[in-house]
């Protein structure tokens, strides 16, 4: 078993979810945004911020990662020095265990349950100040910690420079997929409504296709994969825009080619791999729905149109057509919002409630299982294969 050597698979490390590449590939826009806005901190060792936003696997982590890397090491070699320390907040997701993270990095023994978070982030005030150095912290998913009673550890840390001298000083980096201003007081949305949020857009086809032919490349031995057999992988993932589903294709079509022992990935290992985790939304939770609730997913589907998420307003909108389409009644909203949160239930769609900057509300849906355009062309193909007569309420 594991005996036989590795033809395909060079560095396997290189595919892990958590490896930072040397160079993060179609990221130099967002990279140059991140550069003028920590430009005061290399200059003078100013606090600085910025607001990292952007679908499921569009490099924010990453690129997050490998900015504070390159600027510490461009500090370093021109005499100058940083700090930082990274936090996962879904996994940190309270203001308490968040904090204590943050402390750990300056004193690992920190004890759990030892100082209240206002102590702690006294002791990392003093800790910064006696590095007299700047500190970048970046809180990763930083949705999960608001939603969690968080806003006051990114107000604290947001002012933290105000009491700190010299070079010592506190930037913040944060990121999320979802808009987070309405989670946030209004001292903090201003310090990131100043013209620094950096979007991260979903990848197109070609940018999945460049980033997966870097990774091949550092990660298997030369010439294991075709350049068709990358086409195929980025256009699997086409419908995601999602770099870490490209890679898993990768992954596991490698994996696959090694336990077939033909020295090659074919393009049916990345088939196999895609279909793998395509499955993960069951055809069976869609069977399940009748027909009413079916045009209301498929109408949401084609609303996305390769966005990562769409109002409901808009979702309703497509809605209406789609019934035209198939000859139904367009039911009233809160019949359509009741067959939106029934899906939601269903494991099917999420949605989220946000506070506009003009203070209305606005309810927006998001699809992370699938792409929305996979999910549409399911679901016509379901309605079609259900025998589907246009006009009859019912299906055949
Ligand atoms: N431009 C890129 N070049 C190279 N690798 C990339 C690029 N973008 C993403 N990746 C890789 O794809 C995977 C997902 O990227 P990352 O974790 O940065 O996404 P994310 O935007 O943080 O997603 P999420 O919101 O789900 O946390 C990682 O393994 C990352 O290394
Ligand atoms: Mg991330």
């Amino acid at each position: 078993m594991f005996e036989s050597g590795s033809r395909i698979i060079r560095d396997g490390g290189k595919l892990a979810f958590e490896y930072v590449p040397d160079r993060v590939v179609c990221r130099d826009v967002q990279m140059k945004e991140l550069e003028v806005n920590f430009r005061p901190l290399v200059s003078g060792g100013r606090p600085c911020s910025s607001f990292l936003t952007g679908g499921v696997g569009t490099g924010k982590t990453v690129t997050a990662k490998r900015f504070v890397a390159d600027m510490a090491s461009y500090l370093h070699s021109h005499g100058g020095t940083m700090d930082s320390v990274y936090v996962n907040c879904r996994i940190r997701n309270s203001e308490y265990t968040a904090i204590l993270d943050i402390l750990r990095h300056f004193d690992p023994g920190c004890p759990d349950r030892g100082f209240s978070a206002e102590e702690m982030l006294q002791s990392i005030g003093r800790h910064v100040a006696s590095g007299a150095r700047p500190f970048v912290v970046i809180l990763d998913e930083a949705d999960s910690l608001l939603r969690n009673n968080g806003r006051n550890i990114i107000y604290q840390l947001s002012r933290f420079s105000e009491s700190l001298s010299g070079r010592a000083s506190l930037s913040l980096m944060i990121i999320s997929q979802t808009s987070i201003s309405g989670m946030l007081d209004e001292a903090s949305i201003s310090t990131f409504r100043r013209g620094n949020t950096v979007r991260f857009n979903l990848y197109s086809r070609d940018e999945l296709r460049q980033i997966v032919a870097a990774r091949a490349e550092l990660a298997l031995y030369p010439g294991v994969i075709s350049g068709e057999c990358l086409d195929l992988v980025a256009s699997l993932a086409e419908g995601y825009g999602d770099a870490r589903f490209a890679i898993e294709v990768l992954e596991r079509a490698a994996n696959i080619a090694e336990g077939e022992g033909g020295g090659t990935v074919t393009a049916d290992n990345v088939r196999t791999a895609g279909a793998m985790i395509y499955s993960d939304v069951s055809e069976s939770k869609l069977e399940d729905l009748d027909l009413q609730r079916m045009i209301s997913l498929l109408a949401i589907s084609r609303a996305m149109k390769g966005m990562p998420h769409v109002t409901l307003t808009a979702a309703e909108k497509t809605y209406a057509v789609v019934c035209e389409e198939y000859g139904q009644p367009a039911r009233k909203h809160t019949q359509f919002w009741t067959y939106v949160q029934d899906m939601e239930r269903s494991g099917l769609l999420t949605t989220e409630v946000r506070r506009e900057v003009d203070g209305g509300r606005t309810t927006y849906i998001s699809m992370e299982n699938i792409p929305p355009r996979e999910m549409g062309k399911k679901l016509e193909y379901i309605i079609d294969a259900k025998g589907y007569e246009a006009g009859s309420r019912e299906f055949r």
